[in-house]
Order: C-alpha cells, then sequence, then structure tokens
C-alpha cells in the first residue's frame, strides 16, 4: 500500500493533512466567535505572527540574525527578532481597543492601554538560540479576562492560548478552552491557494494519549533531583513495562518540541534542577499557554507536583519547572517525581 492511500482521507483523523478545498480562513473562524473582543484580540496576534514569519523567512536577508547587544530582565542576551517580535505584537494590540494590556518576556513591565476586556501574555519569540541556526522557532501568548488578579491570574482562567510555530510551514494553533485547531499560513505559490491567510488545516486537534518520543536537555543529566533522574533511566530501559523504549527528540525551542509532542504524542520537560530550582521556562507566557492548549487536546501539564494550570502565580516573570504531553506519559513521569515509582 503506498503512504498516500494509508493517508486518511478525514483531516480530523489525520492530523497532517489538509482536505483539498477546504479554504477555512481564520479571518471567517475568528469571525464565527460570539466574542468580538476576544476574536479581535486573537486577530492582532495572529497578524503579528504573520509579519513575524515575514521576517523569520528572510532571515539573514531580512536583517534580522544577531544579538542586540542588551540583556532582558530575565538576564538573557537579546537578539534583534526578539525585539521586532515583541514590537509587532505590541503595537498590533495597541491598536485592538479589546486589549488592556500586554506583558511580555521581552519587558521588565506590563504594557496598559487603558479600556478592554482581555489582558495578553507573550514569549514573542520562543527558541532564541536557533534563530541564527534557521531550526524552527515560535512565538506562545496566552489571553486573560482584565480582571482584579490582572497578569497574576492562574492559567485556567485564560479565554485563550496558542502559538506561531514558524518551522518549514508557519502554523497558528489556537485554543478557546474547547478545542484546539491549527492553521498554516499560505505560502507566497502560485499552486497553494490562501497566499498571506491563515488557513484551517488541523481541526480538532488531539493530543495521543501516550507516545514514545521524550525531549529534555539530557545533557543536565547530573544536575537533576532524583525522582527526575530516576524516571530519565527508567524511560530509556529496553524492558520497560510501560511500553516501547523512548526515543530522544529536542530541538531546544518549546514551541517546535511541544509541537511535535501535541501531534505525535509523548513528553516535553524543563525540570527544576540544582542551578535552576525553579526551571527554566516561565509560567504566564510559556508555560500557561501551551498546558491549556494540552489539556483542552486531551493532554497534561504539570510542575511534578500540579497542574500548571492550577498555580496561582505570585510575580509576572515567575519560573516554573513544566511537564507536558500526553497524558499516560505525564503520569508516569508524575510518579517518579513524587517518589512513588523508582
Ligand atoms: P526563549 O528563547 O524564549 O528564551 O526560550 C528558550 C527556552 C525554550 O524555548 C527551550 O526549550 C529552552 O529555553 C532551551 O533551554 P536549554 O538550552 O537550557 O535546553
Ligand atoms: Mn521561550
Ligand atoms: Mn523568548
Amino acid at each position: 500500500m503506498s503512504p498516500d492511500s494509508q493517508r486518511s482521507q478525514n483531516p480530523r483523523e489525520s492530523q497532517d493533512s489538509h482536505k483539498p478545498g477546504d479554504v477555512r480562513t481564520l479571518a471567517s473562524y475568528l469571525d464565527a466567535w460570539a466574542d468580538d473582543g476576544l476574536a479581535s484580540t486573537i486577530r492582532a496576534v495572529a497578524g503579528a505572527c504573520a509579519e513575524i514569519a515575514g521576517l523569520v523567512r528572510g532571515g539573514a536577508l531580512a536583517g534580522v540574525l544577531g544579538e542586540t547587544g542588551g540583556v532582558n530582565v530575565q538576564g538573557e542576551r537579546v537578539q534583534h527578532l526578539d525585539d521586532l517580535s515583541n514590537d509587532l505584537l505590541l503595537k498590533a494590540l495597541e491598536r485592538t481597543g479589546s486589549c488592556a494590556g500586554y506583558a511580555s518576556e521581552e519587558m521588565e513591565f506590563a504594557a496598559t492601554f487603558g479600556e478592554g476586556a482581555y489582558l495578553v501574555t507573550s514569549d514573542p519569540l520562543d527558541g532564541s538560540s536557533n534563530i541564527d541556526v534557521n531550526v524552527s522557532i515560535g512565538t506562545i501568548f496566552g489571553v486573560y479576562p482584565a480582571g482584579p488578579a490582572g497578569f497574576l491570574a492562574p492559567g485556567r482562567t485564560q479565554a485563550a492560548a496558542g502559538y506561531a510555530v514558524y518551522g518549514p510551514s508557519t502554523m497558528f494553533v489556537i485554543t478557546n478552552g474547547t478545542t484546539v485547531d491549527g492553521f498554516t499560513l499560505g505560502p507566497e505559490s502560485p499552486e497553494i491557494p490562501g497566499a498571506g491567510d491563515f488557513l484551517l488545516t488541523h481541526p480538532g486537534i488531539r493530543c495521543p494519549q501516550s507516545g514514545s518520543t521524550y525531549s529534555i536537555n539530557e545533557g543536565y543529566h547530573d544536575r537533576w533531583p532524583p525522582g527526575v533522574r530516576a524516571w530519565n533511566d527508567y524511560i530509556k530501559r529496553q524492558d520497560l513495562a510501560d511500553g516501547p523504549a523512548m526515543s530522544l527528540r529536542y530541538v531546544g525551542s518549546m514551541v517546535s518540541d511541544a509541537h511535535r509532542t501535541l501531534l505525535k504524542g509523548g513528553i516535553y520537560l524543563y525540570p527544576e534542577d540544582s542551578t535552576a530550582p525553579n526551571g527554566k521556562l516561565r509560567l504566564g507566557y510559556e508555560c500557561n499557554p501551551l498546558a491549556l492548549v494540552f489539556e483542552t487536546a486531551g493532554g497534561a501539564a504539570t510542575d511534578g507536583r500540579r497542574a500548571i494550570l492550577d498555580i496561582v502565580p505570585s510575580e509576572l516573570h515567575q519560573r516554573t519547572p513544566v511537564a507536558i504531553g500526553s497524558r499516560d506519559n505525564v503520569a508516569l513521569y508524575g510518579a517518579f517525581h513524587s517518589g512513588e515509582r523508582e
């Protein structure tokens, strides 16, 4: 049987095929949302992501590679694309009227715009170390109601969340907490429809219940706590009772590693270690948005002890350990992390 004939004709079953003739745009998808303010906020984020995709596509020709020489609030060296992406999101959201404020990895303090029902958090450019080497990178965003907790609301309150991944194709994945849907940016090609529009290619994404790929920076093995090392040693054993031995994939861009994990199953982790007791990744604009995507798609997200979405933040740039992925894989990790299994 040829690979083509094995492929499902139903894009809901085959998460990586696109039914010819199905060209629903993100714009028309969002027009159907009952909440205009939420839809216009997402439209602004998606528009900025399409512009970022253009810059990423241009690479060295667009003059976007390299460092600015500055250091952000996290103490990380800022790349030109970090700054450019942040500016595009900030300006797009400021114009909406529906967004009351914007917090970002690249800004020490949140920007406030006045009236508006929503707040947006973002990692404008995720995977900065991969910019200069032409490897997939992304943008992550969470949309929170503009309530009394402001940007310090738990992730479960997010009205919507998602990410863009700038890979061989650009995708925009969004959840409103009910479904997870993926759109592909039409390329400038006479043979492919939808140039410049996001088209619905991955409706109703579901994360497989278990998977055989794990994704972690294993170079940090000796810094991990005993439970993380025990889990890591266990999943590499060939006589695994919980399924086949696992394969390692680590891009080093959370968005890219999470996107693969969402579609194919498995687990992505950035745990605490002896040099980073709360891990590296930020709760409000990296972990919470992806946690909402995964939980809505049937997956899970934990810091090892509790659901990421239940954490009540106390700081804008708070870090958290994270393990995200298929439900069974995340549960197994939790059992090792707690010492219930060893
Ligand atoms: P950012 O580029 O937004 O700072 O995020 C980088 C993050 C994440 O995308 C990735 O998974 C992780 O850092 C990689 O860190 P290590 O190099 O420590 O593995
Ligand atoms: Mn990041
Ligand atoms: Mn970033």
